[in-house]
Formats: C-alpha cells, sequence, structure tokens
C-alpha cells in the first residue's frame, strides 16, 4: 500500500497535524515537550494508504548518540521504502528559513524522494508573518532547487490545509494505480 510520511524538526506539530488530517484527536501523541515521538508509527488509513509519523529532526535535547540512531533509523527508512510515495515535510511557518530544514531537504533531493512542504501553525502568526516567513523560505530553497515542491498551509486547531493534503494524498494514489 502506498505510504506517505510526515516530517519535520521536533516540536514543529506532526503529531497535531495527522490527528487534525483524521479527525482523531487522541492517535498520535501529541505534546509540548519536544522529541515526543520516538518511533516510526504507521496509520493504515481507508484500507488504502498509511500515514507514517516519523520522529522529528534536529532536537538537541537528546544525546548524541541517540540522534545518531534516530536519523540512522530515519535514513535507512527514508531509502529503503519502495512504497514511500511522498514526504511531507512540516515547516513551523512563525520562525525564519532554519538551516537544518534545508540540511534535511538536500539529503531528500540526493536520494530523489518526493516531498512536499506543510507550512505549520499558520493560525499562530500574523498574514504579515506568514507570508514573509514562507516567501523567505522559498527563496532560501530556490537557491539550490530549481523549483518549488507543492506547498500547503496548515493549522491543526482551523483544521485548514485538511481538505487540500487529502486531495493530493488520493490524486497521487490515483494517478499511480
Ligand atoms: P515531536 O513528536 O515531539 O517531534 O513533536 P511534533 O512535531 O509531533 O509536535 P506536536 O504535534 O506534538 O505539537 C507540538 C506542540 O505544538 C503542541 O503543544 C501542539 O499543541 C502545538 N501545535 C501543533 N500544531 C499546532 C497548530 O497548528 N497550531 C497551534 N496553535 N499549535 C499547534
Ligand atoms: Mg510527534
Amino acid at each position: 500500500m502506498p505510504e506517505y510520511a510526515f516530517i519535520g524538526r521536533s516540536n514543529v506539530g506532526k503529531s497535531s497535524l495527522i490527528n487534525m488530517l483524521c479527525l482523531h484527536g487522541g492517535l498520535a501523541k501529541t505534546s509540548a515537550t519536544p522529541g515526543k515521538t520516538r518511533l516510526i508509527n504507521h496509520y493504515k488509513i481507508n484500507e488504502t494508504w498509511y500515514l507514517v509519523d516519523l520522529p522529528g529532526y534536529g532536537y538537541a535535547k537528546v544525546s548524541k548518540s541517540r540522534r545518531k540512531d534516530f536519523d540512522k533509523t530515519l535514513f535507512h527508512y527514508l531509502g529503503k521504502r519502495e512504497n514511500l510515495y511522498c514526504v511531507f515535510v512540516l515547516i513551523d511557518s512563525r520562525i525564519p528559513p532554519q538551516a537544518n530544514d534545508m540540511e534535511f531537504l538536500a539529503r531528500l533531493g540526493e536520494m530523489q524522494i518526493p516531498f512536499t512542504i506543510v507550512f505549520t501553525k499558520t493560525d499562530k502568526v500574523t498574514q504579515k508573518q506568514l507570508s514573509d516567513h514562507t516567501r523567505a523560505f522559498k527563496n532560501e530553497m530556490l537557491n539550490s532547487w530549481e523549483e518549488l515542491p507543492p506547498c500547503f498551509y496548515a493549522s491543526s486547531p482551523t483544521r485548514l490545509g485538511r481538505e487540500e493534503i487529502l486531495e493530493f494524498i488520493e490524486k497521487t494514489i490515483k494517478q499511480d494505480g
């Protein structure tokens, strides 16, 4: 079955977005403490596809060796998974472009893994901040990428982006089948 994985820096809102997409508050564990998701969690959706919650990257408070372990597991998963249709990379819309996000995208590019961007927590910023931060992020990407991937704007409390993301998933499953 096709798999769609969700990833981003720790605390970016992955688990919240997954719960919002599934309309299931307690499916993926959320927390104000970064580093909550430590396993690769698969959720089967409508007997058609798997939604995959990946542990966050760039969480400074775990030991170096733990972090190395996470990275190894993560890139092993990303590299070996033939049914991984797309990775949704979550980016916090409240902050300017971050080096570790750009590095992660570069690694996805090297591995030729299709991805999209989801700007999260859009309910927490003003329209101006949102457009400044997302524009800066896209400009930063265009320094090393020829074109931009599909970009979504999301908020877990308001469910912004839900339909667009689910439509994208449905469309890409159909294209393949
Ligand atoms: P780890 O698994 O620890 O890497 O974190 P995560 O990326 O899964 O983040 P999680 O969904 O646990 O959310 C972290 C915090 O941000 C929680 O306090 C959430 O309630 C909050 N949060 C997540 N998404 C949103 C959003 O769209 N809007 C607002 N206002 N808060 C959000
Ligand atoms: Mg999580």
